[in-house]
C-alpha cells in the first residue's frame, strides 16, 4: 500500500505568482506539486508550458507531477524532461501511441503515468499497467479547476484498485478533480492513494490542516 500523497494543483494558484503558490505548498508540509498542462485542443482551456516548469525547478525540491492534457504528449517529452519534470502522466484518449509515449518518458529518466477521463472504460488502461507507476482516474472532465466531483468514477477506481491487487502491483492510484475532504475519503475507500486538489487546497483557510484532514 502506498503512503497517501496530496498533490496541490498549480492550476488553482495565482498565475501571476507561481513561485508564491509553490511556497504555500511547501509551507503546508507537502512534497508533490501537480502541474496541469493544457493545449486548448485536447481540453477546452490553455494553461502553461515547459517554461513555467523550468523556471520553478530551481526554486523548489517539490516533486513535479506533470499532467499532460494535450493531444500530442509524445512531442513534448524532451521539453519537460529538460525543464525538470520528474513524472509525466499522459491520457489514454490523446492522439499518440500510448506504449511508445510511456517508453519514451522512461527513456528520458522520468516516471510515467496513464490517465483516463471520467467516461473512459477503465479496461482501456489495462495494457499499460505493467509499464506505469501511476494511474490517474479523472474525477472531473479535464480542462478547468473548481468543477464538481463525478461519483460514477468511484467504480473505475475500485476496478483499477482490484486489478492492482490481483497483479500484486504497486502503482499509485491518483484522483484529480473536485477533491476535498469528503470526496477524497470516498476515493480513498475505493483504493486511491494520491490526491490532486486545486481549489479546495488554495482556498482552504488553513492549508496544512486541510491536507492533513484529506489523508487522515
Ligand atoms: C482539471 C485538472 C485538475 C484540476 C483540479 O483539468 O486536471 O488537476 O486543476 O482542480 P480542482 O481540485 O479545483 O478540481
Ligand atoms: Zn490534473
Amino acid at each position: 500500500m502506498n503512503p497517501a500523497v496530496v498533490a496541490p494543483s498549480l492550476l488553482a494558484a495565482n498565475h501571476g505568482a507561481f513561485a508564491q503558490g509553490v511556497r504555500s505548498v511547501e509551507e503546508a508540509g507537502l512534497t508533490w506539486l501537480h502541474v496541469d498542462i493544457m493545449d486548448g485542443h485536447f481540453v477546452p482551456n490553455i494553461s502553461f508550458g515547459p517554461q513555467v516548469v523550468a523556471d520553478l525547478r530551481p526554486l523548489t525540491k517539490l516533486h513535479f507531477d506533470v499532467h499532460l492534457m494535450i493531444s500530442h504528449p509524445d512531442r513534448y517529452i524532451e521539453a519537460f524532461a529538460k525543464a525538470g519534470a520528474e513524472r509525466l502522466t499522459v491520457h489514454v484518449e490523446a492522439d499518440h501511441d500510448v506504449a511508445k509515449t510511456i517508453a519514451a518518458i522512461k527513456a528520458h529518466g522520468m516516471t510515467a503515468g496513464i490517465a483516463m477521463n471520467p467516461d473512459a472504460d477503465p479496461r482501456r488502461v489495462l495494457p499499460y499497467l505493467d509499464s506505469v507507476d501511476l494511474v490517474l482516474c479523472m474525477t472531473v472532465f479535464p480542462g478547468f479547476g473548481g468543477q464538481s466531483f463525478i461519483p460514477s468514477v468511484l467504480e473505475s477506481i475500485r476496478f483499477i484498485a482490484a486489478e492492482r491487487a490481483r497483479r500484486g502491483a504497486n502503482f499509485r492510484l491518483e484522483v484529480d478533480g473536485g477533491i476535498n475532504v469528503e470526496t477524497g475519503l470516498r476515493c480513498r475507500e475505493a483504493g486511491a492513494d494520491t490526491f490532486v486538489t486545486g481549489t479546495a487546497f488554495f482556498k482552504a483557510p488553513d492549508r496544512k490542516a486541510f491536507a492533513a484532514a484529506l489523508t487522515a
